[in-house]
C-alpha cells in the first residue's frame, strides 16, 4: 500500500521528466525548423495523440496560425483540449477523424505533420487520397516516424525507409527530401505530384 502511495506522489514528476526525455531526443524545435514551420501558418497535425507535438506546433504558429489536432482516439483529444484551455491556447482546434478521412476542413492547410502516427494508420493510401482535398495549393506533408535501425526497442512495429516510400509511392503525393538527422526518426517532405498519374 505504502508503495503504491508513493508511485501515485511521484507520478506526475515521472511524467513530466518523460516528456523532458522526449524533448532531448525528439528535438521538436529542430524538426520545426527543417520544415519551416512559422507564424501564421495553418497546420494539420494527424495522430496527434495527447498532443506531445500540438503544443509545440501552436507556439510555432502563433495567434494568426492554427493547429487542426486530429485523431481517431477522442480521449487524446480530449486531454489536448483540456491543455489547451487551461494554457490559453485559442489556435488550437481538435478534429475527431475516421480511419480513412482525417475530416480537416477544405482547401485549408499549410502543412500536414504526421508524428509518430504514419507507422499505425491502417488505410494511410485511402487517408492520403482524402486529405488532399483539405490541402491549399502548394501545401507539403511531412511524416516523422521512428527507423527501425535506429531504435532498440519496437523495431518489428515500426516501418523501414523502403515501406514508408513504397506505400506513399501510391499516392497522390511525391517525395522532397528525407532528413535523417533526428537520432530515432526520419523526416519524409512530400509534396502533391504535378500531374496525377
Ligand atoms: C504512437 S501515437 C503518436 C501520438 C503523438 N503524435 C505523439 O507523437 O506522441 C499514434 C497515434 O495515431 C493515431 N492514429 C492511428 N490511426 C489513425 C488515423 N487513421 N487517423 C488519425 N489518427 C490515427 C492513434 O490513435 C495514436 O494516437
Amino acid at each position: 500500500m505504502q508503495k503504491f502511495l508513493i508511485v501515485l506522489l511521484f507520478m506526475p514528476f515521472a511524467l513530466f521528466a518523460q516528456d523532458d526525455a522526449r524533448d532531448e531526443w525528439q528535438k521538436p524545435d529542430a524538426i520545426m525548423d527543417s520544415l519551416g514551420i512559422r507564424s501564421g501558418m495553418y497546420i494539420g497535425e494527424a495522430g496527434a495523440g495527447s498532443g506531445y507535438f500540438t503544443f509545440f506546433l501552436a507556439e510555432r504558429v502563433g495567434e494568426t496560425g492554427r493547429v487542426y489536432a486530429n485523431d481517431i482516439d477522442e480521449q487524446g483529444l480530449d486531454i489536448i483540449s483540456s491543455r489547451a484551455q487551461k494554457e490559453g491556447f485559442d489556435n488550437i482546434i481538435t478534429i475527431p477523424g475516421e480511419v480513412e478521412d482525417p475530416l480537416f476542413p477544405d482547401s485549408t492547410l499549410d502543412m500536414v505533420v504526421m508524428m509518430k502516427a504514419f507507422h499505425d494508420f491502417t488505410e494511410p493510401v485511402k487517408w492520403m487520397d482524402n486529405v488532399i482535398a483539405d490541402l491549399k495549393p502548394g501545401a507539403k506533408l511531412a511524416i516523422i516516424d521512428p527507423v527501425p535501425e535506429k531504435v532498440d526497442f519496437w523495431k518489428s512495429h515500426f516501418m523501414s525507409k523502403e515501406e514508408v516510400l513504397e506505400i506513399m509511392s501510391g499516392t497522390g503525393f511525391e517525395l522532397v527530401h528525407i532528413f535523417t538527422f533526428l537520432p530515432r526518426d526520419n523526416i519524409y517532405l512530400y509534396q502533391l505530384k504535378s500531374s496525377p498519374d
